[in-house]
């Protein structure tokens, strides 16, 4: 692992270098056999966006937030074309989008608020309700499916005594379906946060979460 730091491909406007190191970005390690340091099927985790710190109160495009906002509108040649990375920004910062914040983010692109919530509610990537610290998206499209998604998708139940989209008494994790993550290569393919963890079985459900919640402490 390099302490070169680490280079962004860009996303909703924050492009360049970060003084963020790989571990940083990608998690202090993956679990299982699964290269840190590369040899990863997906792009997903170089992506630093659905942290597990989540601040439903924060302020939106405030300070460094508000600069991310110009970047992303100087991309774009008019505000309504910014709203998906805007969207994007919003959930970044609050964990999930909630109808204050389509309001907030329908004021800074002069939208009006009922075309925001058209296009929030269209995408399943906007969570229009609280997750918890892990969102955890099993895909359970037909590659999967063959290869046991179903079972997965039971373990991650079990093992955070919920039922789907509930989120855990500890606030750690919300399982939910998904559909096709482009890795189907790999089944299952599971989505957690913005990192993919790829050939999932019901038995490395246990070892996956207890990992999750041990980075976060
Ligand atoms: S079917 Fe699961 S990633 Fe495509």
């Amino acid at each position: 692992m390099s302490d070169i730091p680490f280079k962004n491909p860009g996303w909703a406007g924050n492009t360049g270098e970060f003084e963020l190191s790989e571990e940083e970005v990608r998690g202090a390690d993956f679990v299982g056999d699964r290269p840190a340091d590369g040899g990863h099927a997906s792009g997903a985790g170089t992506m630093p966006y659905m942290l597990a710190h989540k601040e439903p109160e924060a302020p939106l495009f405030d300070g460094a937030y508000k600069d991310r906002l110009e970047k992303i509108l100087s991309r774009y040649p008019t505000k309504q074309a910014a709203l998906l990375p805007a969207l994007g920004l919003a959930q970044e910062i609050r964990g999930h989008v909630s109808p204050a914040s389509m309001d907030e983010v329908a004021d800074a692109l002069e939208l009006s608020s009922a075309y925001v919530r058209g296009v929030a509610t269209f995408y399943t990537m906007y969570n229009k309700r609280p997750v918890g610290r892990h969102l955890v998206q099993v895909c359970t499209n037909i590659s999967c499916n063959l290869a046991g998604a179903d079972e997965v998708v039971d373990a991650f139940l079990k093992y955070t005594d919920t039922e789907l989209g509930e989120t855990s008494e500890d606030g750690n994790f919300t399982v939910i379906e998904a559909e096709c993550l482009a890795a189907c290569g790999f089944p299952t393919c599971v989505q957690i946060n913005s990192r993919y963890f790829e050939n999932v079985t019901p038995t490395e459900v246990p070892k996956i979460c207890e990992h999750l919640k041990a980075e976060g402490e």
